[in-house]
């Protein structure tokens, strides 16, 4: 069902990993489609992706040139914007180039659409968990809340990976995160996530453009980048069951993320871009679902049929919080969204495309905490 005079859509990165499956949705359903994509060479390689929908139009380049980017807004009726550098920890040395990826190119693309003419009447923009920093906690015993800023070095370096309360001293319990929790990115990388955000949000609502933010959660699946190994620990893990290396845990492996697939991630999107309720919010994109990093890695290693055992380093990461999964309700309520592919079922499928475009899966692992190590970040 299109909706409100939407036909033509502009989706910046589209030749991505959420972007091309996006699009995909988005032809399904019959849009017109307009990718905007650099190809930024770490995530591709230098190449045109084989999966880039056929259907769509595909225009090399970059968001942040405004020459580039004024035509395509003319023509478009709404825009998804998921154009974005994605390496946590690489963006804690590559600062210029995220703040320029993310921050600066979005204030281009909103630049675009205050001064130029267009028709564009939806912004769906990317965001992120990152902007939470940790996730929302409880304390039992105090009966409150609490948020906690990252844990302290001399605290890691004793291997105390839970967070105690700041009142009482005893461990806090990891809930579902709302939107509302106060914002604490703990990274460039989150840092420019929130900019992108805010900066939307702010022009979409002040110039009457409808705009929501997403705030993805860890997303997987088929077509994320296997060669990138700043991205999600999924795509880390199976590039190296695949090279038959056991996936290297962090802290004890207890820590949860929140995964989702990449195709609830597209329908999610398409809902954005359909329904008026949740213009000009922010709104989580998740499964709701608290999992270990341990449980992750033994489940795509029962996946794949290999017999490794992931190695529980008990090293760590500077900036890595404990826990973060989110808090569903509005994306309910206002999107009527819910995650519906199970872990099981998305691991499957990530495995079974990883597997036949091995080509893809250089274990690049190494090289990424190399860098950081060199750069003192681990
Ligand atoms: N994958 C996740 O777990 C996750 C979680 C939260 C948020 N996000 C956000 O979702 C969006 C998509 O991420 P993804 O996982 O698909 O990553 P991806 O790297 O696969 O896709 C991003 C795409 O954007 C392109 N790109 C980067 N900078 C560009 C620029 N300046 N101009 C034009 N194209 C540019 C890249 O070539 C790439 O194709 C990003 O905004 C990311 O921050 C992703
Ligand atoms: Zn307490």
């Amino acid at each position: 069902m299109k909706s409100r005079g939407i036909e033509k859509v502009l989706v910046t990165g589209g030749a991505g990993f959420i972007g091309s499956h996006t699009t995909d949705l988005l032809a399904e359903r019959g849009y017109q489609i307009t990718i905007l994509d650099n190809l930024e060479p770490q995530v591709h390689r230098g190449k045109k992706p084989s999966y880039l929908n056929k259907e769509a139009k595909f225009l090399q380049g970059d968001v942040g040139n405004r020459e580039t980017l004024k035509p395509l807004v003319k023509e478009a009726d709404a825009v998804i914007h998921l154009a974005s550098a994605v390496g946590i920890g690489q963006s804690m040395y590559q600062i210029e180039k995220y703040v320029d990826s993310n921050t600066k190119s979005t204030a281009t693309l909103l630049d675009v659409l205050v001064n130029e003419e267009h028709e564009v009447k939806k912004v769906v923009v990317a965001s992120s968990m990152s902007i939470y920093g940790e996730g929302e906690y409880f304390c039992e015993r105090c009966e409150s809340k609490a948020h906690p800023g990252l844990r302290s070095e001399s605290q890691l370096k004793k291997s105390l990976w839970e967070h105690p309360c700041p009142a009482c001293g005893s461990p806090l319990k990891p809930i579902p995160t709302p939107e509302d929790k106060p914002l604490m990115p703990a990274s460039i990388y989150a840092m420019s996530k929130r900019h992108q955000e805010e900066m939307c949000l702010l022009i979409g609502k002040t110039y009457g453009i409808s705009t929501i933010a997403l705030r993805y959660f860890n997303v997987y699946g088929s077509r994320q980048s296997l060669s990138n190994p700043y991205t999600g620990c999924a795509a880390i893990f199976t590039s190296r069951i695949l090279n038959n290396r056991e996936p290297y845990i962090f802290e004890d492996g207890n820590q949860t993320r929140d995964f989702i697939h990449v195709r609830d991630v597209a329908e999610a999107n398409l809902k954005a871009l359909e329904t008026s309720r949740a213009d000009h919010q922010a709104v989580n994109i998740g499964s709701g679902q608290p999992r270990t990093i341990y449980e992750l890695a033994e489940n795509l290693i029962t996946a794949t049929g290999s017999h490794l055992i992931p190695k529980i380093s008990n090293t760590y990461r500077k900036g890595d919080i404990r826990h973060c999964y989110a808090n569903v309700t509005r994306a309910k309520e206002l999107l009527d969204f819910t995650a519906k592919v199970s872990l099981t079922e998305g691991l499957k499928e990530l495995i079974q495309w990883a597997s036949q475009n091995r080509w893809g899966a250089v274990d690049l692992f190494d090289k990424a905490y190399g860098e950081l190590k060199e750069k003192g970040l681990a």
